[in-house]
């Protein structure tokens, strides 16, 4: 159906494509209706996906059924979609970069690694089942693609739970606030869905992939498990372990890993890791343990030995190689795949070609930054889509799809209609990039004052306590 570079035969046109696209929209709807075999039907799924990303590269608008193209519409690049090597975005687990101002082409990657993407209708599905409005990750599409995620809802709907699993390889002490969204989003899962939650902190991770000594990773573990914390998380509901510490004294857990470990090549984890006969042997056996969490009987003291418990990992779309392993090898090994939502990655100050790095000081706000420090480092670095001169801003508007400043207001600032204003205004050049810095610092200096205020409260006794073994309060 497609030719070697991905690209859908024969739709020369943007009217040939956008009737491929009423087709196989038709076919599957039938196939859903059919209850069609379920390969059959995500493979079609997958093919609707990939016409609507090549339509929208095509005509740069999204398909709409019912909407047909112009007939004389002007096609900005009649070369087929490129979808070679060379001008592919990079996403894996170490590296997320692209050439694209806007960021990373999150429609892209959902077809090439497979998962689906997270339709208004889910997000409708959430608010309906957990009965509370979506959190605006969800609104706005930062969480915007997932693997099962309609599975759990049907089995949440007639009472069967599930819990959560997320993850944080701590390779300093700084966090920024980068780091926080799959925290921030974790904790509201929580809430709403009323589960419990683990999460891993992977010292181990780090030790080996880092020039750390294995105390100083273990010691960022303790320090970032107070961010965590600082989230808000229930500490009924929550346990956080440092791979190194856990993985010792659990032989549950860790028979769960052996099990991964013999089911899994070294061809495999090439292929999904890009490892090769240089990386040490830790590298190449660590992602059994990622995988380890991903099912309930790893902590028997949570789940008393259940096996059956699913589970929902929420994470940055970076983190899927480890999960699309786990979901390969869980069925062979007698486990249940977990089910996962993906977000988009956070951009760095200077733009969205990549994201916020701990390791680059000026490219991220830190949840240690001062007032100060926030308002320079935004009114420094971050990369505007505003015009040079405010005479030209004012005719000609600015282009909140690259301002970083405009990106950061999508994730922190929880008002839709003020969001949508500011667009609108930053768009047609009634609001200067300044105003909208100002904006931004506006928003994340009391967001980050209040986290070292929540932070300052979280004791070591009550970091002891979320990092210790024991039963959570929960009914499944
Ligand atoms: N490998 C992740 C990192 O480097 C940490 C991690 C472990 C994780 N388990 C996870 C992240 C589960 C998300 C979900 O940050």
């Amino acid at each position: 159906m497609t030719d070697s570079q991905g690209n859908v035969e024969g739709a020369k046109t943007p009217m040939e494509l956008y009737k491929r696209l009423n087709e196989q929209g038709d076919k599957v709807r039938c196939l859903k209706t059919a209850k069609a075999d379920k390969a059959d039907l995500e493979a079609a799924v997958q093919l609707l996906l990939k016409l609507k990303t090549d339509y929208k590269q095509m005509t740069g608008q999204d398909y709409k059924a019912g909407c047909p193209p112009p007939e004389n519409m002007v096609v900005s690049n009649n070369e087929p979609a490129t979808d070679g090597a060379d001008d592919e975005d990079t996403v894996d687990p170490w590296n997320v970069s692209t050439t694209n101002a806007k960021g990373v082409d999150y429609d892209k990657l959902i077809v090439r690694f497979g998962s689906s993407k997270i339709e208004k209708e889910l997000v409708d599905r959430i608010e309906k089942v957990s009965g509370q409005k979506p959190h605006r990750f969800l609104r706005r599409g930062i969480f915007f693609s997932h693997r099962d995620m309609h599975q759990v809802l049907d089995a949440y709907e007639k009472g069967k739970s599930f819990y959560l699993y997320t993850g944080r390889g701590p390779s300093s002490e700084a966090m920024h606030v980068g780091h926080l969204i799959p925290f921030i989003f974790t904790k509201w899962l929580q809430d709403v869905f009323d589960i419990p939650l683990v999460i891993q902190l992977t010292d181990d991770e780090k030790y080996l992939w880092k020039d750390l000594t294995l105390e100083e990773c273990r010691r960022f573990a303790v320090e970032n498990a107070r961010d965590i914390v600082a989230c808000g998380f229930d500490i009924n509901k929550t346990f956080i372990f440092s791979d190194l510490d856990y993985m010792g004294s659990s032989s549950e857990f860790y028979r769960n890993v052996v099990k991964v470990q013999k089911h899994v090549t070294f061809n495999q984890v090439k292929g999904i890791f890009g490892f090769t006969d240089s990386d040490c042997i830790g590298k190449i056996s660590f992602p059994a343990i990622q995988a380890a969490p991903s099912f309930s009987n790893s902590f028997p003291q949570i789940f008393g030995g259940r096996k059956d418990v699913q589970c929902l990992i929420p994470c940055a779309i970076d983190q899927d190689p480890y999960f699309r392993m786990t979901r390969d090898v869980a069925p062979r090994i007698g486990h249940l795949k977990p089910a996962l939502l993906h977000s988009t990655f956070f951009p760095a100050l200077q733009g969205a070609q990549t994201k916020m790095s701990a390791s680059d000081m000026n490219s991220s706000i830190f949840l240690t930054d001062t007032p100060k420090q926030i308002k320079n480092k935004i009114n420094k670095h971050a990369f505007s889509g505003g015009k040079d001169t405010v005479e030209e801003h004012r005719k000609y508007g600015g282009n909140p799809d690259v301002d970083v400043s405009f990106m950061y207001l999508t994730f922190f600032l929880e008002d839709d209609e003020q969001l949508e204003k500011i667009r609108q205004d930053y768009t047609s050049g009634a609001l200067l990039t300044g105003e909208l810095k100002k904006i931004l610092i506006e928003t994340l200096q009391p967001m980050i004052a209040q986290h070292q205020e929540r932070r300052r409260q979280v004791t070591d006794e009550i970091v002891r306590q979320f990092m210790t073994p024991r039963p959570l309060n929960f009914s499944l």
